[in-house]
């Protein structure tokens, strides 16, 4: 595997595969790898040509309040396993090279941006979709690759490539979990045991809402209140939101009609974890 540092270099080459006429997967991800990323290294490594992944914890996509300086980083570990799964380029810029002085451009992709994640991490999503196109421009892949972990952010880019026309196509990987149902995440570190524990309470809960749908159940306010009282069972979630909303719009819905998501963000102890499940 092959390791890019600098911009004008990832340019360079995204250029001279087009030119050739290759098919190029890219896997855009903040690094410290687990196998949540691995597993859309996979899928990329057996759909493409080549295969592009990105390691760069973006600072623009962070709240003045988050968690950027203490953003936990492996390079050396990441990139052995990104080379084991068949990786064929990691790029890894620098964030004066991708944001240098005078960098001015937002992007707002309203309509989905504005409720879960969005509403609690303000310009978080401006900043992702501002990184997604440069490395869109950059690489110039035919595939990228996007977990349903971050269900909201894989609605997000594909409306921001509709939007824009860029000739994409935004590939989804379902999520990922431990062996006791715990998404994995490269904020799990962040957990005590205690918090790992009462963790669980996410996944089980997302099993519950499943359970209720699969039998019948439609009103999504009895759904989210069975969700939400599970997740209260453990005593240190501090509950962000529990919602249910349209899988592609994102905007709630009060009687789940095609595919919605159940979407949960709750802190343990400040650390901030997601999860979801597809329903319908
Ligand atoms: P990061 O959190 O590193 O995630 C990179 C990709 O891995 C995302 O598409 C995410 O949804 C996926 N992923 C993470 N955990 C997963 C799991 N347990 N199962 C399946 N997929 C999982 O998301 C970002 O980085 C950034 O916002 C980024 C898109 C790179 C833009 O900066």
């Amino acid at each position: 595997m092959e390791l890019i540092r600098s911009v004008a270099e990832m340019a360079a080459l995204g250029r001279k595969w087009r030119a050739e006429n290759l098919r190029v997967g890219l896997v855009p991800t903040m690094g410290y790898l687990h196998e949540g990323h691995l597993a859309l290294a996979q899928r990329a490594v057996g759909e493409n040509d080549l295969t592009v992944l990105s390691i760069f914890v973006n600072p623009i996509q962070f709240g003045p309040s988050e968690d950027l300086a203490v953003y936990p980083r492996d390079l050396d570990g990441d990139l052995a396993k990104a080379g084991a799964v068949g990786v064929n380029y990691a790029f890894v810029p620098e964030a004066e090279d991708m944001y240098p002085q005078g960098f001015g451009t937002s992007m707002d992709v309203a309509g989905v941006t504005e409720t879960l994640c969005g509403a609690s991490r303000k310009g978080h999503f401006q900043g992702v979709c501002v990184v997604l196109t440069k490395l869109f421009n950059l690489v110039q892949p035919a595939n990228a690759y996007f977990g349903q972990k971050d269900g909201q952010q894989l609605a997000v880019v594909r409306k921001l490539v509709k939007d824009l026309n860029i000739p994409v196509h935004i590939a989804g990987v379902p999520i990922v979990r431990e062996a006791d149902g715990l998404a994995k995440s490269s904020r799990n570190v962040y957990l005590d045991a205690e918090c790992r524990e009462q963790a669980l309470v996410l996944n089980q809960s997302l099993q519950l809402a499943k359970r209720l749908f699969d039998e019948g159940e439609r009103d999504a306010s009895l759904i989210k209140a069975a969700v939400q009282a599970h997740i209260e069972t453990a005593p240190l979630a501090q509950i962000e939101y529990v919602e249910m909303v349209d899988a592609v719009t994102m905007q709630p819905v009060r009687r789940p009609e095609g595919q919605v998501m159940l979407a949960v963000a709750v802190r343990f102890k400040g650390t901030r974890l997601i999860d979801n499940v597809l329903l319908g």
